[in-house]
């Protein structure tokens, strides 16, 4: 797998790269590991994968295809208000789910779940749909910034409490490509807009 993605390919990007946290190879082997037991889990009952957009599409790519049972995916997309609405857990929904999914058997899927407060938000805005089933699957997990406690049943790996970029996660919209994920230069991190 690395073949197809030797980091000194991606110039500029890989250039702002202090440290490679977790390498492509890495990323796929869990990947296909947490899709076997999603298939395993859920043989016979056509689950519905939903992502959030943006940083989701490269992990809900490679999830969806490491299940070998057959799935539904949507998507949704989210705009924080501001920091301090952030706080109390407010989102707005930009881009709602294109199905009802009440009696489906829903797969949540996360990059990140950093103090779990987006996260919290949209489960409670699910629920209220009335899914047969809802869990969570997140292939990151800052567990020592959580906020609020959510049970995530298939979880890739644990994250110390650092800004990392790459496999979806971005800084300023940037990095998202990179097939690794790392620690950004102090150089070229910029805090969030
Ligand atoms: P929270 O769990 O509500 O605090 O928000 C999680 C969201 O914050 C994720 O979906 C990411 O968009 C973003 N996020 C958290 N940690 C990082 C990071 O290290 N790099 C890039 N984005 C991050
Ligand atoms: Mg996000």
């Amino acid at each position: 797998m690395s073949d197809y993605f030797p980091p000194e390919a991606y110039g500029e990007l890989s250039d702002g790269i202090r440290k490679v946290l977790f390498s492509a190879d890495e990323i796929q082997a869990r990947v296909r590991e947490l899709g076997q037991e999603i298939a395993r889990d859920y043989d016979g009952r056509l689950p519905l994968l939903v992502g959030v957009l943006k940083g989701v599409f490269p992990f809900m790519a490679d999830l969806a295809r490491m299940i070998t049972i057959p799935v539904e995916v949507d998507f949704m997309s989210i705009a924080s208000y501001t920091e301090a609405t952030r706080e109390q857990g407010l989102v707005r929904i930009e881009k709602d789910l294109g199905e009802p999914i009440n009696g489906r058997h829903v797969l949540f899927i996360e990059d990140v779940i950093d103090t779990g407060l987006t996260l919290n938000y949209l489960l409670r805005n699910l629920r209220a749909r009335q899914p047969a089933s809802l869990e969570v699957c997140a292939l990151f997990d800052k567990g020592r910034r959580r906020l609020i406690d959510i049970p995530i049943k298939y979880k890739g790996f644990d994250l110390p409490d650092r800004f990392v970029v790459g496999y979806g996660l971005d800084c300023r919209e940037k990095y998202r490509n990179l097939p690794f994920v790392g620690l950004l230069k102090p150089e070229v991190f910029q805090p969030a807009r």
